[in-house]
């Protein structure tokens, strides 16, 4: 385990279990679609969640990309999430699924149900790999969260902290003093 981390909180085939069971869920959901449905990917965060789960459904569909920054190097979100990089397809009468890695505060998130919808999506359905309730500050919840988590600071599967640990293969706890040096 990185030295960075307090403790380890899931390994690299316990996500992978769920990732199964999400890719599940999500293909029977879209089992009628007359077209494939459209897979956002939440840059950068839910990258590596975002390959394993359309990886595994079984229902095509198709993939986007949009890069949104709302913590820059702070731990505390800044209510206002930017987007960096828009998406290259229309949503227009499109199903979107939209895939986060985390709904922390639920800024993101209501942010991109209000921008989907705005541009004319048919559906939308979210799908997130942690979710934080503990720390909501506006009313929101995916369709289907992986993982319920406590107000612990966790990093790894492609959560950051300050740009770094993305590329854990699996999901821990950083230690206090990592990041209490900065804030
Ligand atoms: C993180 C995460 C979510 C969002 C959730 O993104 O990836 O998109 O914050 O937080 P919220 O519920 O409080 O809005 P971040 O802005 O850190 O960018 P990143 O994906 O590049 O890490």
């Amino acid at each position: 385990m990185n030295g960075d981390l307090e403790r380890l909180v899931l390994s690299g085939e316990q996500i992978q279990q769920k990732v199964k069971e999400a890719a599940a869920w999500l293909d029977e959901r879209f089992a009628k679609a007359d077209t494939p449905p459209l897979a956002i990917c939440v840059l950068r965060g839910s990258v590596f969640f975002f390959c394993d789960l359309v990886r595994t459904m079984q229902t095509p569909v198709q993939l986007d990309f949009m890069t949104v920054s709302s913590y820059g190097g702070s731990t505390q979100s800044s209510g206002a999430p930017e987007i960096v990089a828009d998406l290259s397809a229309s949503v227009q009468g499109r199903d979107v699924i939209l895939v986060e890695d985390i709904v922390d505060s639920g800024h993101t998130l209501v942010r991109m149900r209000e921008l989907i919808e705005g541009r004319g999506a048919r559906s939308f359905t979210a799908v997130t790999l942690f979710d934080k309730p503990s720390r909501r500050q506006v009313s929101v919840k995916a369709d289907f969260s992986c993982f319920e988590v406590g107000d612990e600071f966790i990093v790894g599967y492609g959560l950051d902290y300050d740009q770094q640990y993305r590329n854990l293969p699996y999901v821990g706890v950083l230690k206090r003093e990592i990041y209490e040096k900065k804030n």
